[in-house]
């Protein structure tokens, strides 16, 4: 299995509609057995592809609360395509890791991930994460195999870049061989300011940017209003295209393969 973090400080840059995409082509389209993981509070993955409901979710397994993944995880509409979701409460983890057991909510994707190879239960995980560096997202860090950053193509963005690789880096002292998979372009559109963000962050960053960018729409935000993934919403769009390449570029530049724990 492999399994990707989709990582950024910064709220509004497409981290929740890279992973409910990326999960549902890699499930659709690439046939694979794939599952959501949402690590941010405010469930909106969850939103996405669940109906409304209470889920004891991703605050019970960092907690330690939960004896098994199975009893956590729930299946969606889309075939091979299943979510653990997030609970409310998941705000409430930082203090109370702050006083108690930090160690344990850290490793404790890590250590589902472990039981997910062991059954040989799914072929990638895909982990939505907040725009903060708290205990769900740490958690989630360090149970990747590479960290995808979407980032928007102005200034700020582009050069905030290095400050989140340095972040990133420092938790190396919790696991040495922490990658940071790619850099990914989101609301693309043509305009001297995009385009020089983008050569800039392929010529100035130290990390790889994908070659995929994902461009502007607005079917994405209709698709969220509508509550479902930009792929079922309008298949056809650019967004969604342009989430079926990422998908095939991810694919195979990690290597992702049906049926390999
Ligand atoms: N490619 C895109 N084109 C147009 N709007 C987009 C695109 N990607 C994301 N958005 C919109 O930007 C907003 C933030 O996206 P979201 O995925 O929720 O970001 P994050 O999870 O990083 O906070 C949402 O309203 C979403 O609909
Ligand atoms: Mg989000």
């Amino acid at each position: 299995m492999k399994a990707f973090a989709i990582v950024n400080r910064k709220g509004g840059v497409g981290k929740t509609t890279t992973a409910v995409n990326l999960a549902y082509v890699l499930a659709t389209s690439c046939r694979l057995r794939v599952l959501l993981v949402d690590c941010d509070g405010q469930a909106n993955a969850t939103q996405i592809l669940l109906p409304r409901g209470e889920y004891a979710g991703l605050g019970a397994l960092l907690r330690g609360w939960a004896c098994c993944y199975a009893d956590l995880v729930e299946h969606t509409d889309v075939d091979g395509l299943d979510v653990l979701p997030a609970s409310e409460d998941l705000w409430a983890l930082d203090i109370e890791a702050a006083g108690g057991d930090r160690g344990r909510c850290y490793r404790a994707i890590r250590d589902m991930r472990e039981a997910l190879e062991e059954d040989d239960a799914y072929d990638v995980m895909v982990m939505d994460c907040p725009p903060n560096l708290g205990a769900s997202c740490v958690s989630a860090i360090l149970a990747s195999d590479g960290i995808i950053v979407p980032v928007l193509s102005d200034a700020c963005s582009a050069t905030g870049v290095g400050d989140l690789v340095d972040q990133i880096a420092s938790l190396r002292s919790l696991r040495p061989d922490l990658r940071v998979s790619g850099v990914l372009v989101n609301q693309w559109h043509r305009s001297p300011v995009v385009e020089g963000s983008v050569e800039y962050l392929r010529k100035e960053g130290h990390i790889p940017v994908y070659d995929t960018v994902i461009r502007r729409t607005d079917k994405v935000p209709e698709s969220s209003w509508a509550r479902m993934a930009v792929q079922a919403w309008s298949p056809f769009c650019s967004a969604a295209r342009d989430y079926r390449a990422l998908a095939s570029e991810l694919a195979e530049k990690e290597d992702i393969r049906h049926g390999e724990a």
